[in-house]
């Protein structure tokens, strides 16, 4: 269980500040996010992912989108590098996949599993991995290659992966989400009011003590999936990159002032500290 004055991370001997920016340090020095998303009338979801991987320090980001038809550039985050998902190279890059990718998502996913070298599944591909044995496989072997990958499964996306309800995943949170974890050899975020996120290399199970109901509004999912891509590319630990996240955007949505603008998705990814 971590408390809500630190990152459950921060007691860990030696663990990396991902925050650093030494002096000499240049762009490389933080990795590449490659967000992997946005359907035809989704985009928003992929953007909102890349701009918080921005926020939250990546060095670059690239928004590979689904809709062939979508516009060139984001005017409003110029900084964001828009290219067709199916032409983007993973290799090296850390990759986030499935926010707003609709069922578009499936066609590049066999490629994403093996190619990012690190990588965060959220939303439409988790749904497509849970039905389909072979994503599944090919997810499993990512661990075996030593290839960092996080999952970011709503209590419903768990549902779907696990083959039981979200009624079954709430009632025992902590089991669902080591489940997942063992099963898919992953770091395993289950999302919802006490994020639970566990591992399958024996790690204690951190029960997230940040976090409150202004969290609960569309895209909030897609920026913590940026946030945690983000901190993959500096090249923290997957286990450790997923807690600081999670503590780190339910910090900011507990630090929120009340008689500010309300906690939207875009106003959260700008805040993502770095
Ligand atoms: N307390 C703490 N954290 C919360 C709370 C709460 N009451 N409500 C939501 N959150 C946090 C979750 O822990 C998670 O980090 O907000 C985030 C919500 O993420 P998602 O459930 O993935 O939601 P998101 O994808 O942003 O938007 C909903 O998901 O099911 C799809 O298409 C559907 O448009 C919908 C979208
Ligand atoms: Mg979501």
């Amino acid at each position: 269980v971590g408390d809500t004055t630190e990152p459950p991370t921060a007691r860990l001997a030696g663990a990396p500040k991902a925050q650093a920016r030494t002096h000499a340090s240049h762009k490389g020095s933080y990795g590449d996010v490659a967000v992997i998303g946005g359907a035809p009338g989704m985009a928003g979801a992929a953007l909102l992912a890349g701009s918080a991987a921005l926020h939250a320090g990546a060095g670059r980001v690239f928004v590979g989108l689904l809709d062939p038809s979508a516009a060139p550039v984001d005017t409003a985050r110029p900084e964001l590098m828009l290219r067709d998902a199916s032409a983007l190279d993973l290799s090296g890059m850390t990759a986030v996949c499935g926010c707003g990718g609709g069922t578009d998502v499936r066609s590049v996913l066999p490629r994403v599993l093996a190619t990012a070298a690190a990588l965060v599944v959220d939303a439409d591909a988790l749904n497509a991995i849970a039905t389909d044995s072979a994503l599944q496989a090919q997810l499993a072997s990512r661990a075996r290659r030593g290839r960092p990958t996080v999952i970011t499964p709503h209590p419903l996306e768990a549902a779907r992966l696990l083959g039981c309800t979200a009624g079954d995943v709430q009632a025992d949170r902590l089991a669902a989400a080591r489940q997942l974890a063992s099963r898919f050899g992953v770091v395993a975020v289950l999302k919802g009011s006490g994020t639970v996120i566990a591992d399958d290399s024996g790690a204690p199970t951190v029960l997230n003590l940040t976090g409150n109901a202004r969290l609960a509004t569309a895209g909030t999912g897609d920026v913590l999936a940026g946030m945690i891509g983000a901190a993959l590319a500096a090249q923290q630990p997957a286990f450790e990159a997923a807690c600081e996240a999670v503590w780190r955007h339910g910090h900011i949505a507990d630090t929120w002032s009340t008689n500010a603008a309300p906690l939207t998705a875009g106003t959260l990814a700008r805040q993502a500290p770095f």
